[in-house]
Formats: C-alpha cells, sequence, structure tokens
C-alpha cells in the first residue's frame, strides 16, 4: 500500500511594521499592511508532517506531540479545506492528463505516484507539527506553523502553485503565516478587495540584497502569553482609538520609509523605523480596554540598553547599529548588522547574566541570518 507523506519545515518572520487588527477575522484580512524579516530556517522553525490514508477517520493534528482540536470552521480546518480543494482543482479533475514534475523538493517518482492518485484530496489527513522554539510566547510560532502546515500539504498533494497563492491560504490560518512563505525583505499588502485575493505576501528584497543583517533573539521567558495574538487584537480593534490613528496615519508613511531604508541598505533609517513600529504597537496595546501588556521590566530594560548604545554610536557619527523589536510577548528580536553581533551578544551578556527571567532555551541567544525562500 502506498504511503502518501511529506515534511516541510518554515522559519518565524518578526516584523518590524507590525500587523495588529483585523478587517475580516474569518478570512484574516488586515487593518494595515506590515513588513517583516524571514529568520533563518536553522534557527527558529516549524516542521511539519502530513499524511494522507483511506483510513483515517477523520483530519487529526498534534502539536508539540499533543494532540489538538481541529475545530469545525476554525483556521487550522479553514487551512486543510483549502489545500484540498486546490488538490482537487490543480491536479485530480485535470487527470487522466501526464503527471507533472510540480516541485522542486520532490523525487520525480514520488511526484508521479502522488499526481497520479485521483482521489487523494478525499482522504483524511493526519498532521504532526513540532516547533524547535516556545509556542505561543511571541516568537511568531503561528507564523512559521501556518507556513510549515500549507508547505507540507502542498507537497503532499503536488501542487503546481507558486509561493504567493500559498501564502492566501497560510494568511487564513494565521495572518502573520503568509510572510514566511518568502525568505528576506517580505511585505504583506493589506489588499483591497473583500474577497481578500489581493491580501498577500510579496518579496521585498531577498535575503542576498542584505546579507549582514543578523537578528539576535533573546528569549525573556518562554512561557504561554496570557493574551493570544488573535484576541488581544481583536480586543484593540474594538476599544482603541490610538489603532485608528495608526492605521490611517501612521503605518502608509512607515511601509514607504522602511521599503526605501531597505532597498538602500540604510541601517540607520531601518532601525528607527523599527523602534518607532515597535514601541507603536505596544502603545495600541496599552490603549486597549482592559489594557495588554506584552512586554515585562526585562524587555524594557533591553530597550534602554539598545537605547544607550546607540545614543553612544550617534554620538561617534556612527548613525543607529541596533534596532529592538517586540511582537505579542515578552521576548527581544535585536537587528543589527553582523560586524555588531559580537559587541551586543556581549553588552547584553554583561547586564543580563543568567538570572531569573532569562531562559536558556537554545542558547541564551539564537543568532539567525535571514534566509531565502522556503518554498521555490
Ligand atoms: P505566537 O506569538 O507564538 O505566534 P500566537 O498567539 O499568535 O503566538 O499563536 C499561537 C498559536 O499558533 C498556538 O496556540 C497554535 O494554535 C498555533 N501554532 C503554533 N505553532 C504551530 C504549529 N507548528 N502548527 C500549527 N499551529 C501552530
Ligand atoms: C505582533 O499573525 O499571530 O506578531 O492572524 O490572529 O493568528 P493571527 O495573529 P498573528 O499576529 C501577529 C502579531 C505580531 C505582529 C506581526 O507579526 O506582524
Ligand atoms: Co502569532
Amino acid at each position: 500500500m502506498a504511503q502518501f507523506q511529506a515534511t516541510a519545515s518554515a522559519p518565524v518572520n518578526i516584523a518590524c511594521i507590525k500587523y495588529w487588527g483585523k478587517r475580516d477575522t474569518k478570512l484574516i484580512l488586515p487593518t494595515n499592511s506590515s513588513l517583516s524579516v524571514t529568520l533563518d530556517q536553522d534557527h527558529l522553525r516549524s516542521t511539519t508532517t502530513s499524511r494522507a490514508d483511506p483510513s483515517f477517520e477523520k483530519d487529526r493534528l498534534w502539536l508539540n506531540g499533543k494532540e489538538e482540536d481541529i475545530k469545525d470552521g476554525g483556521r487550522m480546518a479553514t487551512c486543510i479545506a483549502e489545500m484540498k480543494r486546490l488538490r482537487k482543482q490543480e491536479v485530480e479533475d485535470k487527470q487522466p492528463n501526464e503527471p507533472q514534475v510540480v516541485s522542486l523538493f520532490f523525487v520525480t517518482y514520488l511526484t508521479l505516484k502522488l499526481t497520479s492518485c485521483p482521489k487523494l484530496s478525499s482522504y483524511h489527513v493526519h498532521i504532526a507539527s513540532y516547533n524547535n522554539f516556545p509556542t505561543a510566547a511571541g516568537l511568531a510560532s503561528s507564523a512559521s506553523g501556518f507556513a510549515a502546515l500549507v508547505s507540507s500539504l502542498a507537497q503532499l498533494y503536488a501542487l503546481p502553485v507558486s509561493p504567493s497563492t500559498l501564502s492566501l491560504i497560510a494568511r487564513q490560518g494565521s495572518g502573520s503565516a503568509c510572510r514566511s512563505l518568502y525568505g528576506g525583505f517580505v511585505a504583506w499588502e493589506q489588499g483591497t478587495r473583500p474577497d481578500g485575493q489581493d491580501s498577500l505576501a510579496v518579496q521585498i528584497a531577498p535575503q542576498s540584497h542584505w546579507p549582514d543583517m543578523h537578528a539576535l533573539i533573546c528569549v525573556v521567558s518562554d512561557d504561554k502569553k496570557g493574551t493570544s495574538s488573535t484576541s488581544g487584537m481583536q480586543r484593540t480593534v474594538e476599544t482603541s482609538a490610538l489603532l485608528q490613528h495608526r492605521i490611517a496615519h501612521v503605518v502608509p508613511q512607515r511601509m514607504a520609509a522602511i521599503s526605501a531604508a531597505i532597498k538602500s541598505r540604510d541601517f540607520d533609517a531601518f532601525a528607527k523605523v523599527t523602534m518607532a513600529d515597535s514601541n507603536q504597537f505596544h502603545a495600541v496595546a496599552l490603549d486597549t480596554e482592559p489594557p495588554i501588556f506584552y512586554m515585562n521590566d526585562v524587555s524594557r530594560a533591553i530597550i534602554a540598553l539598545i537605547v544607550e548604545y546607540n545614543r553612544v554610536s550617534m554620538e561617534k557619527g556612527l548613525g543607529r547599529r541596533a534596532a529592538y523589536t517586540y511582537d505579542a510577548g515578552p521576548n527581544a528580536v535585536i537587528y543589527t548588522l553582523k560586524e555588531n553581533v559580537k559587541e551586543i551578544v556581549e553588552l547584553v551578556v554583561k547586564y543580563f547574566p543568567q538570572r531569573d527571567g532569562f531562559k536558556d532555551v537554545f542558547g541564551l541567544f539564537g543568532e539567525a541570518g535571514v534566509q531565502g525562500k522556503v518554498v521555490e
């Protein structure tokens, strides 16, 4: 009996211009565009295996070894249903055409076998996913998680589809996941269409455009956050006046400014906008009723350290040389150029030696270069 199984990994991405707010909660359409850097797959990643079998009685999911419910009509169910629909439309309805060689990742024999199974989309799937970093702790596990999910199903179904199509589906699992289908510097354009077909990720520049860009991951806490991104941003949309100002008058200019900074490899400008946007995102969380606090005292102390580092750097005429950013959690990501990595790591370790509040998850720091594409 043939086995229909595929495994794929996807890296996290950490936003410089933050997505926070949905205009459509079902399709996951955002209230503003966003921009992120995809980290190196060697460091923070989700790895997902999908298997289809005629004997399976329902779709099932295991996350980090523990079975999770797949809620009817929920995001996981939507992504699986969309991938099955694509399999039917792109492969099975077209048979008995010649099988196509559709995936660079696949050995040809497997591709032939998969494309020639006429009923694969009707089989239930079992999916197992592992994160090699803390889940739901503000390190973008939902981004790598749903990107790995759609990538593994795309391989299982031998789909001849582009990263851009997969980004539309990953977006319906978790908004930030649409950006993890590309490497390098990636924008999620909010789009205007009610059906969401123009709300997708586009690569602004590949990793090779700015190979010296590095990200230092400071794990302040690996605890699960108290307020998930989904419920936090919904509350912000419902209660924050500052969010409306941000959407209308702040983000559009910042998207333009950071894209220009990336194109011209202007680190000072990149850092200025990145830190300002992290600050405003956390201000918007605080402006929510009841308020949401994602950062803690250690997070704020790391901000103070980077501010001081940049003050000295600017005094020397070198401009800003480090940029902190925090997602919905207390863990810091510090962007800097390769030449400064050693100095910054030494500085942070000096001021934050192994102490309560710092969890040594994969070494105190994961150092990640940004990387190329997950799916070609
Ligand atoms: P984070 O800051 O880690 O992205 P979120 O609150 O956005 O936190 O999302 C966390 C949720 O994402 C988890 O509770 C789980 O439902 C989902 N998730 C995380 N990792 C995976 C994965 N590898 N595969 C599928 N879903 C995942
Ligand atoms: C602060 O993509 O996790 O990390 O779409 O509800 O799953 P859902 O939310 P999610 O939100 C990410 C918020 C952020 C900023 C960002 O990644 O742009
Ligand atoms: Co998330």
